[in-house]
């Protein structure tokens, strides 16, 4: 993976995948102290223990069709590659909080790549699930909270039908070069 919008979709598939219905995913950049941080809270099935403890090792996988989990490994090597720190927390039944963290100016940083398109696939694409998407910078933030967006479009108009999907990707491109300016 050379993007970290890949790993940021990687693991939210992995929210989807455990039935949540609200997913906040938030990209904060402070270029004074150089730390990039990404988060993914999900308020899906979550994991016990065992399973947490497990889930960070490449051997760990649900999945039947093929036995290596890689996205949260993957994740955290990003992180911990980049003179970052990767955490993540989950209660069985309640959710999960994916956290990473980077030196913005470390050699071994993976561009942040096209997170405005990974933030309007999984948007358009997800219709049983809301996302709260934040990106800040300084004093720059911008959101985009699906279900304030559903509040105002009303029942029959999906966030797929293509006059919305145009304006969501607009929106989320001019507030993503608005607030990171192409420097990550
Ligand atoms: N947000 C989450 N909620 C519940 N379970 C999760 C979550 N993220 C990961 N898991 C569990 O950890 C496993 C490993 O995840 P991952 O490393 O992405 O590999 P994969 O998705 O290929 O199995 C998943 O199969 C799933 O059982
Ligand atoms: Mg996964």
């Amino acid at each position: 993976m050379r993007e970290l919008a890949l790993n940021i979709l990687d693991i939210t598939e992995n929210s989807i995948s455990a039935g949540a219905t609200l997913i906040e995913i938030g990209v904060s950049a402070d270029f004074e102290k150089d730390v990039l941080r990404i988060c993914i809270v999900d308020n899906g099935c979550g994991m016990d223990e065992e399973m947490l403890a497990r889930v960070t090792d490449p051997f760990t996988t649900t999945r039947t069709t093929r036995k290596v989990g890689m996205g949260l490994p993957l994740f955290k090597f990003s992180a911990e590659s980049a003179g970052g720190e990767f955490s993540i927390r989950s209660e069985k039944g309640k959710g999960t909080e994916v956290c990473a963290s980077y030196q913005i100016s470390h050699v071994d940083r993976m561009p942040l790549g096209d997170f405005g398109g990974v933030a309007l696939q999984l948007v358009t694409m997800n219709p049983q699930a809301d996302f709260r998407i934040t990106a800040e910078s300084g004093d720059r933030r911008g959101a985009l909270d699906t279900r304030e967006v559903r509040e105002i479009l009303g029942e029959g108009v999906p966030l797929s039908s293509p006059e919305v999907r145009m304006f969501l990707k607009e929106y989320i491109q001019e507030n993503l070069v608005d607030i990171f300016g192409g420097r990550l």
